[in-house]
């Protein structure tokens, strides 16, 4: 079989910086596979989950999951997709044919959920090699690598005038945001909205807030950077909850009522719990951010029932990827998406531990690794 050079960063043990290595991918892809080279890829921070080792993942692995590039060769059976195509990769490839994917939910999609959950691929496999050792690929997807072996599914095409590095952030922060107001919370115009967290998820449920025609969004961050690019992507007024009391200025700000939806884009579970603390009666409290494994929250559940206050997740913005990517990049062309200002480092593959560091003293929004 012969296959091609992937240069790739990969995660071998928690804690340790990833390793710069020359793997191996099969330049045949299977049936209903796509292989694509990477344009570019964002750094999210549910890579450091892993990096941190706070999610229990299998090594060797190449991380990234928030990728775009150019379909260089395709499977027998793959008639959607054709070489040259510009596609932004998903980390939820669809089966097509479980109950989740067939009733418009692929993000839920039972057979993705067994495979690119594990980081393997629909036969249960790995594509990516070093020598005689196999190397996983994060969510199926491993975009720390300038080649990346996916199931057409994941593939998803946009048009050709799109920057890739702006497209990259499509396939995660962008969509799980915008889609946590639009398609996951369906945020209503006039609404009060609260997002705790302004990262590259964060921003984009601001953006997305914005987008709905919420009346009022208030955005809670420990930094007065992230505040101020809060206010940049639409927010109406900022908390800085190392300050003040989160719970207290919401209710102050929403005249003792509480906001209509609040999102949770960090992955703590006190925040969670603020989240839920500071909706209304009859409010959603939606969460985005993933925690670290095995962390709990508490709520009141006489509350719960009492004010019929609802708690929801989000997983990648309860998107329909094939749909929401395109239409993503055509708000974007069209001005009424920022994703320009959401890149805020550019770098080659080997800056990549440097991202991970950036994001771990909370500077910036995204660095986009350009192939
Ligand atoms: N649900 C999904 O489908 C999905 C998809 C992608 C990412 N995520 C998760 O979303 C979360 C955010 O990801 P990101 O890439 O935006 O991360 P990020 O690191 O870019 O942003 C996190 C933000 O939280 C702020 N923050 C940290 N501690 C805080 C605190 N105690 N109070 C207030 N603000 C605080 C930081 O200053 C930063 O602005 C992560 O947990 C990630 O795994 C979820
Ligand atoms: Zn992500
Ligand atoms: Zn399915």
């Amino acid at each position: 079989m012969s296959t091609i050079d992937v240069r790739a960063a990969v995660f071998v043990a928690p804690n340790q910086p990833l390793e710069f290595r020359d793997l191996s991918i099969p330049a045949e892809p299977g049936a209903n596979e796509v292989l694509v080279r990477l344009a570019a890829s964002g750094v999210c921070h549910s890579d450091l989950h892993a990096l941190d080792g706070e999610w229990d993942t299998p090594v060797p692995i190449v991380l990234g999951h928030e990728g775009a590039g150019e379909v260089v060769a395709i499977g027998s059976e793959v008639s959607e997709l054709e070489i040259g195509d510009h596609v932004i990769l998903s980390w939820t490839p669809s089966c097509q044919k479980c109950e989740f994917c067939v009733s418009g939910r692929p993000v839920l999609c039972q057979l993705a959920n067994e495979t690119a959950y594990q980081h393997v691929f629909f036969d249960g496999k790995p594509r990516l090699s070093d020598g005689d050792e196999s190397v996983k690929s994060f969510l199926a997807v491993g975009s720390f690598g300038d080649h990346a072996m996916v199931p057409a599914s994941a593939a998803i095409r946009i048009r050709k005038d799109a920057p890739l590095a702006q497209a990259a952030l499509v396939g995660c922060a962008v969509t799980t945001g915008i889609g946590a107001v639009t398609n996951t919370a369906q945020v209503e115009p006039g609404s009060t909205v609260l997002v705790v967290g302004c990262g590259g998820v964060g921003l984009n449920v601001v953006q997305g807030a914005r987008l709905a025609g919420a009346k009022q969004i208030i955005v809670a961050d420990v930094s007065e950077e992230k505040l101020e690019l809060g206010r940049r992507f639409g927010a109406t007024h900022t908390v800085n909850s190392r300050e003040v009391d989160l719970i207290e200025t919401v209710r102050e700000l929403t005249g003792g009522r509480g906001v209509d939806y609040a999102f949770e884009a960090i992955g703590l579970p006190f925040t969670i719990e603020a989240c839920y603390e500071a909706i209304r009666r009859g409010g959603t409290a939606v969460v985005v951010g993933q925690v670290a494994d095995g962390v709990k929250i508490s709520i009141d559940p006489f509350v719960m029932s009492d004010q019929e206050k609802r708690l929801i997740g989000s997983n990648y913005g309860s998107s329909r990827q094939s749909i929401d990517f395109p239409k993503i990049i055509d708000l974007y062309m069209e001005g009424k998406v920022d994703l320009d200002s959401m890149v805020t480092d550019r770098i080659p593959l080997d800056g990549v531990n440097d991202a991970f560091a950036r994001m771990r003293a909370g500077q910036g929004i995204r660095t986009v690794i350009e192939y």
